[in-house]
């Protein structure tokens, strides 16, 4: 028997209405996300890249049950979401956690730290309160902050380590799989790679899923065992990374490639001196 896929999608599609006031000569409908057929292994890396608007935050809103498709199916450890309304997805906030292009928004700033990242755990009724209170510290530690963090608020911390107690959030309910919507974007180019390394090490860890979004081709050649090309929606290639990179098949991926001169130089230039210069960085964590 094969194992079950921590994520399969089969024929996905998720189409919006345009509001009335749009343009006459606008398609009433919108296909944000077209025809997605996947699986996802355990323990794999799945990079999803594409342009903005491709659909790559749609998709990953269903993947999380927080948004229904139009059509097709969605499971989840071999357990169906898609037709499932929110109050029956308790269980999947325990398989699956989120980490968010921009800390700073979700993050509540009335919040301490430590309420912060034990939040998913008293969502579910996990642990006593001192067993809540050192899981904090662990959490912590494990995203390279210090225990001191716990009683300060967000906006007491830099971009990069608000990105950090995001993580810690994440891991709180020792998820199987974490899926990140272009968790670096909105960070200072000098500390993208520690938060990358940071992610590369807790799915290490902790032996994760990861399902990772990004616009940046270089970010996800980063991080990712395999990647997906989105275009308009769709699946354009999905390939393993390297391979996508070396021997690009779709004429769009090509096309992605060739909008950088010498993309291939410059990625490896670029890793190098990022990771480089995480490394210079790493402390204290910013
Ligand atoms: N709630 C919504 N209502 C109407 N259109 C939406 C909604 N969410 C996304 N879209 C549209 O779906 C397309 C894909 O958007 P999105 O998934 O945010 O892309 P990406 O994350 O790749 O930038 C865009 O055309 C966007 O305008
Ligand atoms: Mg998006």
């Amino acid at each position: 028997m094969t194992e079950t896929p921590a994520l399969a999608m089969h024929e996905v599609c998720r189409d919006f209405r345009r509001p009335r006031t749009s343009l006459r000569t606008a398609p009433p409908v919108v296909h944000a996300v077209r025809d997605v057929t996947v699986d996802i292994a355990p323990g794999e890396r799945f990079g999803i890249v594409g342009e903005s608007g491709s659909g790559k935050s749609t998709l990953l809103r269903l993947l999380c049950g927080l948004d229904q498709p139009s059509s097709g199916s969605i499971e989840i450890t071999g357990r169906p979401i898609h037709d499932q309304p929110a109050r029956r997805l308790g269980w999947l906030r325990e398989t699956l956690q989120l980490v968010f292009q921009d800390p700073m928004s979700s993050l509540d700033p009335r919040m301490r730290v430590r309420d912060i990242v034990a939040e998913p755990l008293v969502a579910q009724g996990q642990g006593s309160a001192r067993e809540r209170r050192d899981r904090v510290v662990e959490l912590l530690d494990a995203v390279g902050m210090p225990g001191e963090a716990a009683d300060r608020y967000p906006h007491q911390f830099s971009g990069g380590q608000r990105q950090r107690i995001s993580v810690a959030r994440a891991l709180a309910p020792a998820p199987a799989i974490l899926v990140a919507d272009e968790p670096v974007s909105a960070l200072d180019v000098s500390v993208r790679a520690q938060v990358l390394n940071l992610i590369d090490d807790v799915v290490e860890q902790f032996g994760l899923t990861l399902v990772f979004v990004s616009h940046d081709l270089s970010v996800v050649r980063h991080v990712c065992d395999r990647v997906a090309v989105m275009r308009q929606g769709e699946f354009v290639e999905v390939a393993p990374t390297e391979q996508l990179f070396a021997d690009p098949q779709h004429p769009y991926t090509q096309s992605l490639l060739a909008a950088v001169p010498d993309l291939h130089a410059a990625l490896a230039g670029r890793a190098a001196a990022d990771l480089a210069r995480g490394a210079r960085e790493a402390t204290p964590p910013q």
